[in-house]
């Protein structure tokens, strides 16, 4: 007997913005929404401001006005790759509610998602993955996001993730199901079997 088969519809681009402090796991959960979006077979790209911070964005350092020009150019290229079709994420701290409502008047209405990516910055500090909290408290960084620059928590969201209260696989399905939800992504359809 053949076995049914399943085909996921095309879905709708749309830019996932995840915010938040470094080390509360923006980058982790962009990642794994994308492997969910790849079971999905949807086309899909992360734009990881650490990555750019290499290569677009080499020239920026963490003033006030870099981060914004950061920012600016991340939803520029952004904005061309919705453009091209696929859902792109993007993991920046973008710690300035201004700088994120401009990128959002970048996109058509309800294309821009933004996700709070939350977690205590204490808890942030706690986790320190790249060590950079322990050399901001001793002033080996300055302008460091939390410590002596600011974060400006989203006022409005579309989603908020608490990623302290949340398990990592908890927080992708509530992705996903807001991406159902808005259309985003369509319910696969599911073939009966073929008979030969
Ligand atoms: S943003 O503020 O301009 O959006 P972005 O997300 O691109 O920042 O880059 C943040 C990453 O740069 C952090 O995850 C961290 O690894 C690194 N970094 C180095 N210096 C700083 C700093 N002063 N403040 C924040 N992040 C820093």
């Amino acid at each position: 007997m053949t076995t049914p088969t399943s085909t996921s519809l095309p879905a709708q681009a749309c830019v996932l913005w995840f915010t938040g402090l470094s080390g509360a796991g923006k980058s982790t959960t962009a990642l794994a929404v994308q492997q969910a979006l790849h079971a999905h077979r949807c086309a899909n790209y992360l734009l990881d401001g650490d990555q750019l911070r290499q290569g677009l964005c080499r020239d920026l350092g963490f003033s006030a006005e870099a981060r914004e020009e950061n920012i600016r150019r991340i939803g520029e290229v952004a904005a061309l790759m919705v453009d091209a079709g696929l859902i792109t994420l993007v993991a920046a701290i973008s710690p300035f509610q201004q700088m994120r409502e401009q990128v959002r008047k970048r996109f058509a209405p309800g294309k821009f998602v933004e996700i709070f990516i939350d977690a205590p910055l204490a808890v942030c500090e706690a986790r320190d993955p790249k060590g950079l909290y322990r050399r901001a408290r001793a002033g080996e960084i300055r302008d460091f996001t939390g410590i002596d620059s600011r974060y400006e928590a989203p006022l409005a969201p579309e989603l908020h993730i608490k990623t302290n209260q949340l398990a990592p696989q908890q927080a992708v399905e509530q992705i996903i199901h807001y991406l159902h939800q808005q259309h985003y992504l369509v319910a696969t359809v599911t073939h009966p079997p073929t008979t030969r």
